[in-house]
């Protein structure tokens, strides 16, 4: 299928222990909000699916350390997710909560089918069990002495002191995170689905977009940092995942299934099925029919998600779809990279985000702005980064200035020189004065004109270039005030009225086509728009695709001369420097109170190793390199195996950084490596040094970075 009839688009189910912030808006529910309405205005046919991800150890661990139940932390969240999305007119047609009974049978018949076409591997495994809690413990929820260097607060999956990947096992002195207790070994069954025999026609279907002998999508639509992160798991080679949990709350194993009691599904193989319940609940309240949707090969599935849940919307849900066989895959997946946030990666522990539940308590009429402002920002294809400063000048520059000013204009000038009415056009009318001095009509030159720049904003978009179809739109409120300020009615009607009218009439069809194009990013200024125009409300109902033919057959216009236009109104308030200074101070206000311990005011030294003397630090040569490669090594997924330029030699380092950085990432990147560290063989591949990392207390790995223009082989002291 290469023209598809239909669009079903999904946004990542979030997840339902902590509240959202500009990130995940800027990652994927604006991304995924523009996309759905921009198609609508084209008249196209789409359902927009997303709902709250409500299983999963961190929330069992979540509810456990607040002492409540996973129940009431759901509820919470899964209620703010529902009021945040309608603050900032995310327009789901459907939200739904994987906590709930038809998402549940809807999972286990998913699991039954497969289990019952044997894609299933049962396997016996010995793991950790907390015994005070109750509850098998996942590698990171248990801590010990590292076996390889001795530093005893290594997790159950990797040392992040010396690298070394781990299983629990290996671990001496192996502690319950949770409960301080010694875990006891248990064996316990689960079912694992072997990704590896689905390797070769994952490759091509991704790769050349063809699935059994068809084109399926094309590949070059998708997005190269896609590609490469799917590539880069390929090559690391495949290997089976459990998709069973011992926990109490989450998605029963079918009793069906020997041995299912007290089992859970696997919360990644749960929650991407709440795509599909959540269309059966949105077709079951409606009559509608929901296998259109997922089971015809003319509806375009596209999943717009961040940057860390690739791989399991193009590699292990696709897997599993069609290994139960009655699904459709997923024909785009236009992953966007992190947001960060004032000079550093966002942080729901340290409190480093704006929220995006209190913006809109905090700045109720700059809905818009915000949507605006995370659109101009997205992040694509590389990070990218929200700051006060950047809202601010957005604000004031481009919509106050620019977009804002243009509409101000022509609807001021309808009213003081054609008494708030559409003035009349003539198509024949010469002006000399025109931007295309052709053999075209000054009328057609200029509509043809507006409809190639609009046509290229449509062609972004298609593209799931938000980004560009927004300097797009911007570009023709632009054009639109040249197009005034060329031809200057004010002075033009002196002379030539039919002139002053065309010019004119014509800014109303920029203001016109303005409104649509911005509907789907800024939906309240677009509700504005059409109110000064007097034309009736968007419905999302083919009113683009209508505006297109009109434009393109030059014969009509898009406005009826004669008809009222309403008085100027403001569209935009300026943002003043106090305004976002607030919110710095807020900020800061809030992060110190984070940082500080809670019970004592007072600083507490931070807990150091034994003092060193200087003769023994001065042993460790430390020096600047940057990373000429980087690929994940097989067998293990802690790991990259990097390429390191030091100046005048190169080295090779294995990395246990693989879970917060991608290959494609670290490539090009100044780090510091400590060249004199005894090489040292890591699965297989040889580590000639060390790269140093900073750990955050939520145990994320963050590099030390020298600045770019430090030499590589520079010392450091
Ligand atoms: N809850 C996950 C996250 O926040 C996303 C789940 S997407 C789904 O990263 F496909 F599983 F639904
Ligand atoms: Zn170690």
């Amino acid at each position: 299928m290469v023209n598809p009839k239909r669009y079903l688009v999904t946004a990542a189910l979030p997840y339902a222990n902590g509240p959202l912030h500009i990130g995940h808006l800027a990652g994927c529910y604006l991304p995924a909000d523009i996309y759905v309405r921009f198609r609508r205005l084209e008249g196209e046919e789409v359902l927009f699916i997303c709902g709250s991800d409500e299983h999963g150890a961190a929330i069992t661990l979540r509810a456990m350390k607040e002492g409540i139940s996973p129940r009431t932390l759901v509820d919470r969240y899964h209620r703010l997710f529902q009021e945040t999305f309608s603050g900032v007119d995310i327009g789901f047609d459907y939200y739904f909560r994987t906590s709930h009974e038809l998402h549940h049978q809807v999972a286990r018949d998913f699991f039954l089918k497969l289990y019952k076409k044997g894609e299933f591997v049962e396997k016996h495994t010995e793991q950790f069990y907390d015994e005070k809690a109750g509850i098998f413990l996942a590698d990171r929820y248990i801590k010990g002495t590292c076996p390889e260097c001795g530093y005893p607060e290594a997790y159950g999956d990797q040392c992040e002191k010396c690298g070394t990947s781990l299983s629990p096992t290996e671990l001496i002195h192996p502690v319950s995170t949770l409960t301080g207790t010694t875990p006891v070994l248990k064996t316990t069954k689960h079912w694992f689905f072997p990704l590896q025999k689905h390797e070769s026609w994952l490759r091509k279907w991704i790769e050349d977009g063809v699935l059994e002998g068809q084109q399926h999508h094309w590949p070059e639509q998708w997005r190269t940092h896609v590609i490469g992160q799917c590539r880069s798991w390929l090559d690391g080679g495949l290997r089976e995942r459990a998709m069973t949990r011992d926990l109490d709350w989450g998605v029963e194993v079918p009793e069906e299934v020997p041995g299912s009691a007290g089992k859970k599904l696997y919360v990644w193989m749960d929650a991407p099925i709440g795509y599909i319940s959540a269309t059966q609940k949105w077709a079951e309240e409606r009559g509608a029919d929901w296998k259109k949707w997922w089971q015809d090969e003319e509806t375009a599935l596209i999943h717009f998600i961040g940057k860390d849940n690739i791989v399991f919307h193009c590699i292990i849900f696709p897997a599993l779809l069609h290994a139960h066989g009655d699904y459709i895959l997923p024909y785009n997946v236009p992953a966007n990279q992190f947001l960060n946030f004032e000079g550093d990666k966002i942080s729901t522990s340290r409190g480093w985000a704006v929220w995006v539940h209190e913006f809109i308590q905090e700045m109720p009429d700059r809905i818009d702005e915000l949507r605006f402002y995370l659109s101009k920002i997205m992040p694509e294809h590389k990070d990218s980064e929200f700051q006060w400063s950047g809202f601010m000048e957005a604000v004031n520059s481009d919509l106050v200035n620019n977009l804002g000013n243009f509409i101000h204009r022509v609807i001021h000038l309808t009213h003081r020189l054609f008494e708030g009415k559409v003035p009349p056009y003539d198509e024949e009318v010469a002006i000399t004065a025109s931007r295309n001095p052709d053999e075209l009509s000054f009328w057609d030159s200029e509509v043809l004109d507006l409809f190639d720049l609009a046509d290229e904003v449509r062609q972004q978009i298609h593209a799931f270039e938000f980004r560009k179809a927004l300097q797009g739109i911007l570009e023709i409120a632009a054009r639109g005030n040249q197009l005034l300020q060329f031809n200057a009615p004010w002075e033009l009607i002196k002379k030539n009225r039919v002139a002053a009218e065309t010019v004119v009439h014509l800014g109303l069809i920029y203001v016109d086509v303005l409104g649509l194009l911005v509907h789907p990013y800024m939906p309240r200024t677009a509700a504005k728009i059409r109110a000064l125009l007097n034309k009736e409300a968007i419905r999302e109902a083919g009113e683009l695709k209508e505006a297109f033919e009109i434009l393109a057959s030059l014969e009509r216009s898009l406005l009826v001369p004669g008809s009222t236009v309403h008085p100027p109104e403001r569209l935009f308030r300026k943002v003043e420097e106090a305004e976002i200074q607030s919110q710095r101070e807020k900020l800061h206000r809030l992060l110190s109170k984070a940082d500080k311990p809670k019970e004592a005011k007072s600083s507490k030294p931070v807990e150091t190793m034994p003092t060193i003397e200087f003769e023994d630090f001065s042993r460790m040569d430390l020096r600047v390199g940057t990373v000429l490669r980087a690929e994940r090594i097989k067998g293990a997924d802690k790991l990259l195996r990097l390429e390191v330029d030091l100046g005048s030699e190169q080295r090779q380092i294995v990395a246990g950084v693989a879970q917060q950085y991608s290959p494609e990432e670290l490539v090009g990147k100044k780090v510091v490596v400590v060249a004199n560290l005894k090489p040292k063989k890591l699965r297989g591949v040889e580590s000639q040094g060390m790269v140093l990392m900073a750990e955050d207390r939520g145990g994320r790995l963050h590099l030390v970075a020298p600045p770019d223009e430090c030499e590589d082989g520079a010392k450091v002291r």
